[in-house]
C-alpha cells in the first residue's frame, strides 16, 4: 500500500516560522518519523511539498490517486482553495486532513476549512504528532478495505 503525504505553503518554513504555533521540528523531522512508520507497517511513503496550488492539484491528481489514502496539509489553503477541495472530491482516494495548530482555536478566518467536508476526516491541533495520528487513520482505513 502507499500513502501520499502532501504539505502545502509555507511548510518548507516549518521549524523557523512562527515557532510558538508550529514548534520547532522541521517538515524532514515529520517526514522521517513517517518514513520509519511506513518502513514498520510495510506502507510506501511518498512525501511531496508545495507552494503552488497548481502543483498540489496535479500532485493529487498524479500521485494521490495511485495511492491509497493521501495526508494532506492544505495550509492556508485550506481555508479557501475551492480548486483543491474539487481535486480533493475528483480523486477515489480518501484524504485525511491535518493541521499542525487547532485552527478553531485561532482568529476567526482560519475557522473555516473548505476541505474538511470532502475529507476522510480532520486531524488538528496536536503539532507534529498529528501526522502520526493521521497515519495511524490511513493505515485502519486501508486495513478496513
Ligand atoms: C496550518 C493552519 C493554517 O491556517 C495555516 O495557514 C498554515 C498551517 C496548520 O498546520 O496548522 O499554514 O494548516
Amino acid at each position: 500500500a502507499k500513502i501520499l503525504v502532501l504539505h502545502g505553503p509555507n511548510l518548507n518554513l516549518l521549524g523557523l516560522r512562527e515557532r510558538e504555533v508550529y514548534g520547532d521540528g522541521s517538515l524532514e523531522r515529520i517526514n522521517e518519523n513517517l518514513t520509519q512508520l511506513g518502513e514498520k507497517f510495510h506502507i510506501t511513503m511518498v512525501f511531496a511539498q508545495s507552494n503552488v496550488e497548481g502543483e498540489i492539484i496535479n500532485l493529487l491528481h498524479d500521485e494521490g490517486r495511485t495511492s491509497d489514502c493521501v495526508i494532506l496539509n492544505p495550509a492556508a489553503y485550506t481555508h479557501y482553495s475551492i480548486a483543491i477541495r474539487d481535486a480533493v472530491k475528483a480523486i477515489q482516494t480518501p484524504v485525511i486532513e491535518v493541521h499542525l495548530s487547532n485552527i478553531y482555536a485561532r482568529e476567526e478566518f482560519r475557522h473555516h476549512s473548505v476541505i474538511a467536508p470532502v475529507a476522510a476526516g480532520q486531524v488538528s491541533g496536536f503539532g507534529h504528532f498529528g501526522y502520526e495520528m493521521a497515519f495511524f487513520a490511513a493505515l485502519n482505513m486501508i486495513k478496513r478495505r
